[in-house]
């Protein structure tokens, strides 16, 4: 067992399993790396955080994060460039939004030296499971639940820390059809639709099926009121492009503030390309796909990347979306990869070495 500089134990495996995996043909986050951090919070502090081999853990039956659903989490990739080296794109930002979520979800928040010595620790370890090929990345989980015990509904006195590893392709394979769903919600005013926990994700999981059945990969919300705005999708943030000018709703409590979005948004504007932050209705999008103004759809996040959507679905109809040759998602996804794997300048100083 070693201790870094930042009192961080790590116990490094005997044998790698790397050689087991087929680098060529990856998944999304379906392998995992040969080790994990640990971090537990007791007796009303974090204590020292462990890397050590990745491997299961136990936890008590009534451990909260079963009953009530405490937990938070955060989606970020580690990038190779052609050299070798590692990088991380906007880190900071996937801390602070995890001690959103955290505050949200009664969950202790966890110190950006944790966060941010723990995580680069655990990657350069585990250096060589980043792929190297375009498009693939080692997706980064950070996570946190409640592992303290009782029946009482009521947040837990003990939590767990972990962040795991796992070489992944792309997230979407093929053409990315979505459905505007009109019956269910992902979230609420007032609710937790913008925290990262695991609960809006199960709650997904069923109406997702259902558009699944019909030929859908995914669902775009409305909004939980009139059904009549576009929030997001399940796993990334929406963008529309309806002639020119690229639209995408406000973030609010019920939206996943992500950092894809964002990021996308500021490239548009170094970019000159006129964007507007504002509701945008489902029945302006039809009209907009009927009168041929509507150019694009994409979707937005740290696994989806710039997803091209081809076609939705509301109400029984399909509406397909033109092929250009010259999208903003080709140019967004091409501006930003570029300055994930360090094959260009990084003007908005987002890339950070390991
Ligand atoms: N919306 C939801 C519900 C998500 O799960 C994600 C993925 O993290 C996003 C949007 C995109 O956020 P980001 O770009 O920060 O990954
Ligand atoms: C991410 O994009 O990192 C996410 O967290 C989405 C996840 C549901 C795969």
């Amino acid at each position: 067992m070693e201790t870094t500089a930042t009192a961080i134990k790590i116990e490094k495996i005997k044998t790698s399993k790397i050689s087991q995996v087929d680098f060529d043909n990856l998944a999304f986050g379906s392998v995992f790396t040969d080790h994990m951090l640990v971090c537990d919070y007791k007796n009303g502090a974090w204590q020292t955080p462990e890397i050590m081999p990745y491997q299961a853990i136990s936890l008590e039956p009534s451990a909260k994060i079963f009953h009530y659903g405490q937990s938070i989490f955060e989606g970020m990739k580690a990038y190779k460039d052609d050299h070798g080296d590692a990088f991380l794109f906007r880190p900071s930002d996937n801390h602070r939004r995890l001690n959103i979520s955290a505050n949200r979800m009664c969950i202790p928040e966890i110190p950006k030296a944790y966060f941010m010595d723990g995580l680069k620790e655990l990657i350069n370890l585990d250096k060589d499971w980043i792929p190297q090929k375009d498009g693939s990345s080692l997706y980064i989980r950070p996570f946190i639940f409640a592992s303290g015990k009782g029946f009482h509904a009521s947040p837990a006195d003990e939590y767990k820390f972990l962040i795991c590893l796992a070489p992944s392709g792309a997230y979407f394979s093929g053409k990315v059809k979505v459905l505007i769903e009109e019956t269910y919600s992902r979230s609420a005013n007032g609710g937790v639709g913008f925290a990262k926990t695991g609960g809006n994700y199960a709650g997904q999981f069923f109406p997702t099926q259902l558009a699944v059945k019909e030929g859908y990969n995914q669902v775009i919300w409305t909004d939980d009121n009139t059904h009549e705005n576009i929030e997001e999708a399940g796993a990334m943030n929406i963008f529309i492009r309806i002639n020119d000018t690229l639209i995408t709703a406000p973030t609010s409590d019920r939206i996943l503030d992500g950092i894809t979005r964002k990021s996308i948004l500021e490239i548009a504007q170094a970019e000159g390309i006129r964007t507007e932050v504002r509701k945008i209705t489902v029945p302006e999008v039809v009209e907009a796909a009927k009168n041929g103004s509507l150019k694009e759809m994409f979707g937005a996040g740290t696994a989806a990347v710039v997803s091209p959507i081809a076609a939705f679905g509301y109400r029984g109809t399909d509406y397909d979306l033109p092929e250009l040759t010259d999208s903003y998602a080709s140019r967004f996804k091409k501006i930003i990869t570029d300055i994930q794997y360090n094959r260009s300048e990084d003007p908005f100083g987002w890339r950070q070495k390991v």
